[in-house]
């Protein structure tokens, strides 16, 4: 089996069965705040694209790049496709002209022409990806690999359990806005961004020994930021808070938990892999490649300004009235939400500024209140601040996953009172009606689900399933005095009262076990 290494969450695997393209990226992402590191623009893409089959795990665009994907990928590729609840993935893929889908079933193996076994693994909670995020895991010949990919299963016992996995791949660093654009005192958020570093790093153990393949291969980013506001959120600047390491990073805190199977591709690299060995080629020497990073990112910087300047010329559209269009497109979702809105109990405002950079337009979001309105000098749950333009552009676009495209921009700040909020960020990627429907179905069904097993921890008997996303917590539940950390999101609860401490709600049930 040969892996190609074609840029952070991408590869190619070629078998003696087929080829298969996965998450295929190179257009920034996310109003042109993400780019993938290193740079795989360069890439011969015409032969990486004329592939059997094509896996694209998500829909999050740093693993969809719809022009991408028309361009370079043969449509004459079979798509395995992840069995997700709503059809938007497959509608997208048709859209681009891909005619062939394979619908795999969640957790099943497929036996595929010339004996390419595959089997996908698709999460569909509301707060998994835009709702939906897969693993694929494939053999052939007798070698097997798992393309986790950014997805966070529970645990990996079910593909553990279909044999000896010769390589991992999986996400170690950092995807998100948090804590970087809260507007807290720096020093807050250095310590809130080496808490998620490590943590992270944590979680990454935690899945690479559950599963013991033979290798190890660090993928799924860090992206790169080239905008120069967005600059500082590049691990360059020596900065502990910093969530976005990279795989040289990775290899250095794996080799500190006695970690030696770790395998960085850069894009163009080659790994051969047999069931016994493993023999990797490389563009350029890896080690030096990352001691360079700030060259090399300076380098893109400068080559991808004109990329990042045209982007921005797009967005703005000053005959939209944000204020209607927001109260005609979100007040009806807001009046069938009732998980979603409950879970949110308060109004969340958002601070638009101007092109001028100064006015400022106050809007409300009110969920008890059912309504969008003008802020009213009230206290506010959470409040956003970003530019009127991106706004503008969501609505131009009739954009339904604000996740997908606005807070994973990182252009914008925030503030909160209490903890974090998972039902805001829920209600802002289904702004449309399939997706709420789904969510609140979701959470309808997960609030039912009574999980009455328990076990035993650090002196506690705990209702064994996270509150959170039901992770076993006999496996990923840390007891440390009166508090539990369950290690898979790590999320917090204060045992004495069953109080979540890290989001609003997720009660645990928790009892001193008598001795
Ligand atoms: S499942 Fe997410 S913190 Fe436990």
């Amino acid at each position: 089996m040969r892996i190609t290494g074609t840029g952070h969450a991408s590869m190619r695997i070629d078998t003696g069965a087929g080829s298969i393209l996965c998450d295929p990226w190179v257009n920034p992402a996310y109003f042109a705040s993400w780019f993938p590191f290193p740079d795989n623009s360069q890439l011969d893409w015409e032969s990486l694209g004329d592939v059997d089959y094509l896996y694209v795990s998500h829909l999050h665009r740093d693993h969809f790049d719809a022009a991408h994907l028309k361009r370079f990928v043969s449509k004459k590729a079979t798509v395995l496709l992840p069995e997700y609840p709503t059809s938007q993935l497959e509608d997208e893929l048709r859209a681009l002209g891909f005619t062939s889908f394979l619908k795999t079933r969640s957790n099943e193996v497929h036996e595929l022409d010339g004996g390419l076994k595959v089997m996908i693994q698709a999460l569909i909670s509301p707060t998994d990806g835009p709702i939906g995020d897969s693993s694929l895991w494939l053999e052939h010949d007798g070698v097997r690999v798992l393309n986790q990919n950014d997805a966070r299963p529970t645990d990996l016992s079910v593909f553990a359990e279909l044999g000896h996995v010769h390589a991992h791949m999986l996400q170690f660093s950092g995807a998100i806005w948090y804590p970087m654009v809260y507007e807290l005192p720096q020093a807050a958020k250095t310590a809130f961004g080496k808490q998620k570093r490590d943590r992270q790093f944590d979680r990454t153990w935690r899945y690479i020994d559950d599963l013991k393949a033979d290798h190890v291969f660090p993928i799924a980013g860090p992206p790169c930021f080239l905008d120069d506001e967005l600059w500082q959120f590049n691990d360059i600047h020596g900065d502990e808070g910093n969530i976005f390491p990279d795989q040289s990073v990775f290899l250095s805190e794996y080799a500190k938990v006695g970690g030696t199977n770790g395998v960085v591709l850069l894009p163009g690299s080659v790994s051969t892999l047999t069931a016994e060995s493993i023999e990797t080629t490389h563009p350029t020497d890896v080690a030096g490649y990352f001691a360079n990073k700030k060259a090399h990112l300076e380098e893109m910087r400068e080559r991808k300004a004109p990329i990042i300047a045209a982007e921005k010329a797009s967005w703005r559209h000053p005959e939209i009235d944000v204020l209607g269009e927001l109260k005609k497109r979100i007040e009806p979702l807001l009046e069938e939400s009732i998980y979603l809105a409950k879970g949110v109990g308060g109004p969340v405002r958002f601070d638009l500024v101007a092109y001028d950079g100064e006015a400022v337009e106050s809007i409300v979001v009110d969920f008890p209140g059912k309504q969008v309105r003008p802020y009213a000098d009230e206290k506010v749950r959470y409040r956003f601040r970003t530019q009127r333009e991106l706004i503008e552009h969501l609505i131009f676009i009739d954009e339904g996953d604000w996740v997908n495209s606005l807070f994973l921009s990182c252009r914008f700040s925030a503030a909160r009172i209490g903890q974090y909020n998972e039902f805001v960020y829920a209600f802002f990627k289904c702004l449309s009606e399939e997706r709420l429907q789904y969510a609140e179905g979701w959470y309808d069904e997960h609030e039912k689900s009574v999980d009455a097993e328990d076990t035993e921890l650090g002196g506690w008997t705990v209702q064994r399933r996270c509150p959170h996303l039901k992770a076993d917590l006999s496996r990923f539940g840390i007891v440390d005095g009166n508090v539990l950390t369950c290690q898979l999101h790590g999320w917090k609860f204060d045992l004495p009262s069953g109080k979540c401490l890290t989001s609003v709600g997720h009660q645990i049930r928790a009892e001193k076990t008598s001795s």
